[in-house]
């Protein structure tokens, strides 16, 4: 690595970094997705290597931890690790990512790695353990909506829902989950007789609705909150939605596929410090996004 950025600092980052976060996906190519910096640099920490030349940020990546349920040790997700172009393969990624497995201690890791990310943290000892597929496009409702009751999420749901997710997901995150109802443009449940069995949120990019998180009890309840959330965005029913599907999810993916979405993108899940994520997969279909795991 050039001696001028070895020695550049990283600095934690805050939500005044927000616009040069989204300049900085920009510049590789990603939307912009300010409300979706303002959670992450809120829910999360970022960190940033400032740009030598005072242009903005050279380097970004955040770090959103998870509480530890049950026994377990506790997680936490990396995401949106980004270096500017002008600066690519000259070591940053490499330098940042160390700082932040530092900085995380001997807290098992998790992310969603794209395929130029991905031999960077093969390298650094994380492992492959699956992946998700990011399906885009104009969500037709099928004629026949699947039997499952849903609704729109109640303030006085919000417990139940952490108490769903931290099952589900085997992790306590409850300062990501009470942030929902003002990230989202919509939050549904789906219940039967015994409660609640699922539940998923909507939020605007720039691009499209993306749908997620996505947690249910099964594939039939998946879809119904996909219905009743595309149902309830009323006039903008006619943007593109977007979620990021488990790909062991096989029949949800045929099925949104059936329903207008086209593959967009896929990533690697991969882990650092445990054999696999915690939880329970089978209920867990779409993260909230690709950073938050
Ligand atoms: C992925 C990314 C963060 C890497 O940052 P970087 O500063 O360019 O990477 P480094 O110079 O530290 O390189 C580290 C290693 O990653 C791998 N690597 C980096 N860029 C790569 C590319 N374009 N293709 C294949 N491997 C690549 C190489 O193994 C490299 O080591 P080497 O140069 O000794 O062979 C950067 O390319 C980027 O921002 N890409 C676009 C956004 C993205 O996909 N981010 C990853 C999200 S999971």
């Amino acid at each position: 690595m050039p001696t001028s950025l070895s020695v550049l600092p990283i600095r934690r980052l805050t939500l005044g970094d927000l616009i040069s976060c989204a300049d900085l996906a920009e510049d590789r190519g990603w939307a912009r997705e300010e409300h979706r910096w303002g959670l992450l640099l809120t829910a999360g920490t970022g960190y940033g290597i400032d740009d030598p030349e005072g242009k903005g940020l050279a380097a970004v990546c955040v770090i959103t931890s998870y509480g530890s349920s049950g026994g377990g040790q506790g997680l936490a997700a990396i995401g949106m690790m980004l270096v500017a172009g002008r600066h690519a393969r000259q070591g940053l990624g490499r330098r940042l990512m160390t700082h932040v497995l530092r900085e995380a201690g001997g807290t098992p890791l998790m992310l969603h790695a794209t395929e130029y990310g991905r031999p960077l943290y093969r390298q650094l000892g994380f492992t492959d353990i699956g992946g998700t597929e990011t399906v885009l496009g104009r969500f037709r409702s099928p004629e026949t909506a699947p039997s499952v009751t849903t609704r729109p999420a109640a303030a006085g749901d919000l417990p139940t829902i952490v108490r769903l997710d931290t099952e589900v997901l085997g992790v306590d995150r409850t300062h990501l989950i009470a942030r929902l109802p003002a990230f989202a443009d919509r939050l549904g449940v789906a219940e039967d007789s015994a409660g609640l069995i699922g539940y998923a949120a909507v939020w605007p990019t720039p691009e499209a609705h993306v749908i997620g998180p996505l947690v249910a009890g099964d594939e039939e309840t998946a879809k119904a909150l996909i219905c009743s959330l595309v149902a309830s965005l009323g006039p903008d029913l006619d943007r593109p939605v977007r979620t990021m599907i488990d790909i062991r999810h096989e029949e949800l993916l045929a099925w949104v596929k059936e329903h207008g979405l086209e593959p967009a993108a896929r990533t690697t899940t991969m882990v650092h410090g445990i054999p696999d994520l915690p939880g329970d997969w089978t209920r867990r279909f779409a993260p909230l996004n690709l950073a938050t795991g």
